[in-house]
C-alpha cells in the first residue's frame, strides 16, 4: 500500500518540529510499523538525533538534483524498521538549483511518487520559515501536523503557519490534510494554559489531547543523538510522544475508515513500551560514553575551521588574540606594561644620547 506522508510543519523555529519527527517516527516503529524520515532541514537535525553523521555523502540533496537513486540514499538506523533519507549540508544551496528546474515546487513529489518508498509512514522534518523545502514537502504529503508552544508568540506562528497550508491546499496539493496541532514544550503555568486553552477553543478537535511536556530529558536526549523515547522511554516527555503516537495513529485510522481503506491493527501501548525499552538495553553502551568522541570530534572540527593550515607561529598569534578577546582585564595590563616599558626604554635611550652627547662634549 502506498504510504501515509505526514510533513511536521510550523513557519517559527525552536519549537520542536524536528524532536516530534523523529520521536514519532521511532514510536511508529516501535508499534512494528515500517517507517522513513526524510530530514528537509540543512542543519541535519533529525539524521543527528537518529544517530546518522550528515557528513554522509549522499543525502536527499543528491534526489532533488537527481544525482542519486533512492537506493544510494536511504539509510537504515539503530531501530528496525525505520531508515532515513538524510540532509548533508549541501541542502542549504538547494534554493537556487530548484530555481533552475520547471514545477520545482513539486519535485520531492515527482521524487516519492516514482521511487515508490516500501514503507507505512514517511515523516517529513521540515526547516523553519517557509521556502521551496516546506512547499515541497507540503506537496507531497498526506497530511500536516503542526507543533506549537504555548508562548505569547505561539498564534503568531499558526497565523504564518496556516495560510501557507491554506496556499498549497488550495493548488498544489487539495488533498493534504491537517492532522492536528500538537502543543509541545508545554509549561505548566497559568500563563501557558491560558494560551494553550485559547488555541484550543479556536481549533477545536484538531489540537491533540496528548501535550508534550518541557522535560529536560529532552536536551540530554538530543545531546546523545537519541529520540527521547529511547534514550529515557519511562520519562514524562517520552511517555507523551507515546501517548501522542497512539493519538495518531487512531486518527490515522479514522481517515483512512472514512476513505474505505482498511489498516491492519497496531498493537496495544505496552508493546511498544517494551521495545522502546528494549532499544534503550541494547544501546545502553553507548549511553554509557555519551558523545566524548562526538565532542573531541566536533572541538577539532571548529578548530580547523578557525585556524585551518596556519602555521605554529600564527596559531599561537591566533590563540593569544582570542585569550585577549576573552580577558580584557589582562589585556589592560598589559598594555600598561608595554607602555611602561615604552617609556622606560625611551628614558633610558634619552638618557644615553645625552652620555653620548657628554662623552663627545657636545652638549
Ligand atoms: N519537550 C521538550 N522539553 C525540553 N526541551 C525540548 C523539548 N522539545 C524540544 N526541546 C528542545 O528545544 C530545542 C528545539 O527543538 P527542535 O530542534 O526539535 O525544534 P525545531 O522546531 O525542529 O527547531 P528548528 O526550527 O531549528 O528546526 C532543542 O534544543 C530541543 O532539544
Ligand atoms: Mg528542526
Amino acid at each position: 500500500m502506498k504510504p501515509y506522508i505526514v510533513a511536521i510543519f510550523n513557519q517559527k523555529g525552536g519549537i520542536s518540529k524536528t524532536t516530534t519527527s523523529t520521536n514519532l517516527a521511532v514510536c511508529l516503529a516501535a508499534h512494528g510499523k515500517s517507517v522513513v524520515v526524510i530530514d528537509l532541514d540543512s542543519q541535519g537535525d533529525s539524521t543527528k538525533s537518529l544517530g546518522i553523521d550528515p557528513n554522509v555523502r549522499q543525502g536527499i540533496y543528491d534526489l532533488f538534483i537527481g544525482a542519486a537513486k533512492l537506493e544510494d540514499v536511504i539509510l537504515p538506523t539503530r531501530f528496525e524498521g525505520l531508515r532515513v533519507i538524510p540532509s548533508t549540508y549541501s541542502l542549504a544551496g538547494i534554493e537556487i538549483k530548484l530555481s533552475e528546474l520547471k514545477d520545482s515546487q513539486r519535485t520531492l513529489s515527482t521524487i516519492v511518487s516514482h521511487a515508490s518508498i516500501d514503507c507505512d509512514y514517511i515523516i517529513i522534518d521540515c526547516p523553519p520559515a517557509l521556502g521551496i523545502l516546506p512547499i515541497n514537502a507540503l506537496a507531497t504529503a498526506d497530511a500536516v501536523i503542526i507543533p506549537v508552544t504555548a508562548t505569547p508568540y505561539a498564534n503568531d506562528g499558526l497565523l504564518r503557519t496556516l495560510p501557507s497550508i491554506k496556499y498549497v491546499q488550495e493548488g498544489l496539493n487539495k488533498a493534504l490534510l491537517l492532522q492536528g496541532v500538537l502543543f509541545t514544550i508545554h509549561d505548566r503555568h497559568k500563563a501557558a494554559r491560558k494560551i494553550s486553552d485559547l488555541i484550543r477553543a479556536r481549533l477545536g478537535g484538531t489540537v491533540y489531547g496528548a501535550e508534550i511536556p518541557r522535560d529536560n530529558m529532552v536536551i540530554e536526549a538530543a545531546a546523545s543523538r537519541l529520540p527521547v523515547c529511547v534514550y529515557a522511554p519511562k520519562s514524562a516527555a517520552a511517555q507523551a510522544h507515546l501517548d501522542f503516537t497512539v493519538e495518531f495513529l487512531e486518527r490515522h485510522h479514522k481517515i483512512a475508515a472514512k476513505a474505505g481503506q482498511e489498516l491492519a491493527p497496531f498493537p496495544a501501548r505496552p508493546a511498544a513500551m517494551d521495545r522502546l525499552q528494549g532499544w534503550r538495553v541494547e544501546l545502553a553502551d553507548h549511553l554509557a560514553a555519551p558523545e566524548q568522541g562526538g565532542l573531541a570530534q566536533q572541538t577539532s572540527r571548529l578548530d580547523r575551521m578557525l585556524y585551518g593550515d596556519r602555521t605554529t607561529v600564527e596559531r599561537l598569534h591566533l590563540a593569544l588574540i582570542h585569550f585577549f578577546i576573552d580577558h580584557r582585564g589582562v589585556l589592560a595590563v598589559f598594555l600598561a606594561l608595554v607602555a611602561l616599558v615604552g617609556l622606560m626604554v625611551i628614558g633610558a635611550g634619552v638618557g644615553g644620547v645625552r652620555l653620548l652627547a657628554d662623552a663627545f662634549g657636545l652638549s
